[in-house]
């Protein structure tokens, strides 16, 4: 038992989380508010009116810590502010950027009482207590807690289960992580040192998660880990478990609609993954399949372990599966040593695989990765320019691929009312943003839609048919 479940908080305190990065971070600050509500802590919106403050950082391109510094130093002010009114705010660093400078932050910004790293959100509650320990101590006695260790303890094993309550206010749609860390070690990238090793939930646990997350009415689910695909899960019996294998488990469930995953490495887009695809409709047909470069030269400087040539094999053998599979992607210019010709053979991949939508980033020297020890940099004016261009040609192809929705029926999750009276929004199976004219009963349930028109970032739509029963 820690100390604060023998001293549950009886006036309920209020979390503020600011979260930065990926749909992983989302998830684990859902987690972070699973594990405090039962020692008291109830969701805020305003910073201003918490008793704890969260920062959940990411460290992926640069950046990242200057911004928690300088939201950092705000807070101070409000903290400031709260102990001359004579209250108090807890301020605590989670995530990937406490992850790999827990110590430096510590350093930094004396006003932190907690810095922990993703591995660690299970010891939340444990973490608070100590830090409560030190509140009646002189500022320059007090020591923030730590905890960056990647330690062997299932983390996921020792969060509770998220309270229904929390669970229905996430609504239609939710993230379920089924996997964390890498072991890919591309060059440019720093997950596998703030995220440890790959780690696979067990199939038991995944699926209890995934009915709990039914049972609140969650028709959609998206399973998540840095690498998705390389989900390798023991079963009761031991067995491993892939995530294709996975997905037709995950499908049996009754009232699961909707499953996607991300993000995906191309080299773990198995024979059982495809086959997922072909036979189950619930599997959406949109893929996050980054591929970073279509430089052969520059692929194997990235240490992505795959030609463009394999890629290309790869997304035909996966069209051939689903035949109305959409891709999204992510781009890296300027990686170091990365020529015109590099370049234009990335253009050009984008072009032969025709993207829905892409992600684009300017490399950015993460230390401690193996990129960071190559010294050909390319000139910053050169990545803007490059990323100019590639993203010119990519929101061609996202308009391209929104105007050819048009004229089309889909199944569309009516999650909202819209922005206009009498309008509701949803999504399609590729996430696009759908509005039509219709009643809120329509909110819950997914709706055969014909797209008759786009708009900016969405589609417009109408009522094909009531919902199937
Ligand atoms: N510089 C630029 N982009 C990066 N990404 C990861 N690391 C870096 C880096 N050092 C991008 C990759 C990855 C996405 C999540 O972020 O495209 O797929
Ligand atoms: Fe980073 Fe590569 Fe792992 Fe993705 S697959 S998290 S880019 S090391």
């Amino acid at each position: 038992m820690t100390e604060m479940d023998k001293a549950p908080q009886t006036a309920p305190r209020r979390v503020f989380i600011k979260t930065y990065g990926c749909q992983m971070n989302v998830y684990d600050s859902d987690r972070m508010v699973d594990a405090l509500a039962p020692h008291g802590y109830v969701p805020t919106q305003e910073p201003g009116d918490a008793d704890l403050v969260l920062l959940n950082t990411c460290h992926i391109r640069e950046k990242a810590s200057e911004k928690v510094f300088s939201e950092l130093g705000r807070l101070k002010e409000l903290q400031g502010e709260r102990r001359a009114a004579g209250g108090d705010m807890m301020i605590g660093v989670a995530g990937c950027v406490a992850q790999a400078e827990g110590e430096e932050i510590a350093r930094r910004a004396p006003m932190v009482d907690l810095v922990f790293g993703p591995q660690a959100y299970h010891r939340l509650p444990d973490m608070l207590a100590q830090a409560e320990g030190q509140r009646h101590l002189h500022p320059s006695l007090k020591k923030a807690v730590i905890d960056t260790d990647f330690p062997e303890e299932d983390k996921f094993a020792h969060l509770p289960a998220a309270k229904k309550e929390v669970t229905i206010k996430r609504g239609l749609t939710a993230f379920l992580t089924v996997q964390e860390g890498c072991d890919k070690f591309c060059s440019f990238c720093v997950v596998p040192y703030t995220r440890g090793a790959e780690v696979s939930r067990p199939v038991a646990q995944v699926l209890a998660e995934a009915r709990g997350l039914i049972e609140a009415g969650v028709k959609e689910i998206t399973l998540l880990g840095q690498n998705v695909n390389a989900y390798h899960g023991l079963d009761a019996g031991g067995r491993d478990v892939g995530l294709g294998e996975l997905a037709y488990l995950l499908a049996e469930i009754p009232g699961l609609e909707r499953l996607r995953y991300t993000t995906s490495h191309p080299r773990d887009m198995d024979e059982a993954l495809i086959a997922a695809h072909r036979d189950l409709p619930l599997l959406m047909p949109y893929l996050h399949l980054p591929v970073q470069s279509g430089s052969d030269r520059i692929l194997k400087a990235m240490n992505r372990r795959h030609t463009s040539a394999e890629y290309l094999a790869l997304i035909e053998r996966i069209k051939q599966a689903r035949p109305d599979m959409a891709l999204s992607g992510d781009f890296i210019v300027g990686f170091p040593g990365e020529t015109d010709q590099d370049f234009e053979d990335t253009l050009t991949i984008i072009r032969q695989t025709g993207y829905a939508s892409a992600y684009s980033f300017k490399y950015s020297t993460r230390p401690g990765t193996p990129g960071a020890t190559l010294t050909e940099q390319v000139d910053e004016a050169v990545k803007t320019e490059r990323l100019h261009r590639l993203q010119e040609l990519v929101n061609q192809q996202t308009t391209d691929f929104h105007a050819s929705c048009v004229g089309k029926t889909m199944p569309v999750l009516i999650e909202r009312v819209g922005r206009m009276p009498g309008q509701v929004g949803g999504r399609s199976p590729y996430l696009q943003a759908v509005h039509l004219e219709g009643s809120t009963d329509l909110i819950g349930a997914i709706h055969e839609v014909e797209i008759i028109g786009t708009s900016t970032n969405s589609l417009v739509g109408r009522l094909k048919q009531a919902a199937a029963a």
